[in-house]
């Protein structure tokens, strides 16, 4: 069996907690799961942003304040897994190790933040790269990635294939405006440069763009990939 990790953006798994895309996701990820090994990291989103700036305002560290955001990336794993039921492994793999023991249980496996300093979208490359994974995916809340921030600048144009040394200069260059936000962390591309495993960004504002790309090969998106031989579907 093929396998596959994939990052699910907090900011598109929990928009709001009220509406949330828990039970769709989790119909995608046990759909894909009869045909793939699935893997799945989850972000933090806006709740994670909120309670960063509120530690923040009480004046700890940077890396205490990550600590909050990856409590809250746990806590979007195991609403993700109380909705895959048995489909998934039961509890929240807080490293890679138990990432790795998990896998052999035949369920998807789920994980959120690991250690301070980086986002999940570092968690999701590092995990696809101990697991050996097929292609890893990042389901975020813009289809690609663009030349420019594409929510400030109109002549922004999305990259429909990059090698992973051009996704570097992209996220190297767009750290240098001031406050920029890159959709894909430094961490991220240079495990994504070194596996070699292909990666694919896309809008995963709608679950089911997540099951067509991989089984159809039709999305908009970008795909990241040392070679230009690689294509969707897997
Ligand atoms: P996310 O990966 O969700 O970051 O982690 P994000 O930028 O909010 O991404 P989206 O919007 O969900 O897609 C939330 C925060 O948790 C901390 C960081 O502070 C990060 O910004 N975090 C997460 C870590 O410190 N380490 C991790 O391994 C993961």
């Amino acid at each position: 069996m093929k396998k596959i990790t994939v990052s699910i953006g907090g900011s598109v798994l929990v928009p709001t907690l009220e509406s949330n895309n828990i039970a769709a996701y989790a119909s995608v990820l046990k759909n894909l799961a009869r045909r793939y090994e699935v893997f799945v990291v989850c972000g933090g989103g806006g709740e994670a942003r909120r309670y960063i700036t509120a530690a923040r305002d009480l004046g700890v560290d940077e890396a205490a304040a990550d600590e909050l955001g990856i409590i809250v990336t746990r806590l979007n794993a195991s609403l993700l897994i109380a909705a895959l039921g048995a489909a998934a492994c039961p509890g929240v793999a807080e490293g890679y190790g138990r990432a790795l023991e998990y896998a052999g249980c035949g369920r998807i496996v789920v994980m959120g933040g690991v250690v301070p300093a980086q986002t999940t979208d570092a968690v999701s490359a590092v995990l696809a790269e101990r697991t050996g994974a097929d292609l890893l995916v990042n389901a975020t809340s813009v289809d690609g990635i663009y030349s420019a921030d594409p929510r400030k600048d109109a002549q922004a144009v999305r990259h429909d294939r990059l090698t992973p040394a051009e996704l570097l200069e992209i996220i190297v260059g767009s750290r240098l405006d001031a406050g920029s936000n890159t959709i894909i962390d430094i961490v991220a591309g240079k495990v994504v440069e070194r596996s070699g495993i292909p990666l694919l960004v896309i809008d995963g504002k709608d679950p089911e763009h997540l099951e067509k790309a991989i089984t159809t090969g039709e999305f908009t998106g970008t795909i990241v990939s040392e070679s230009s031989e690689f294509t969707l579907p897997l």
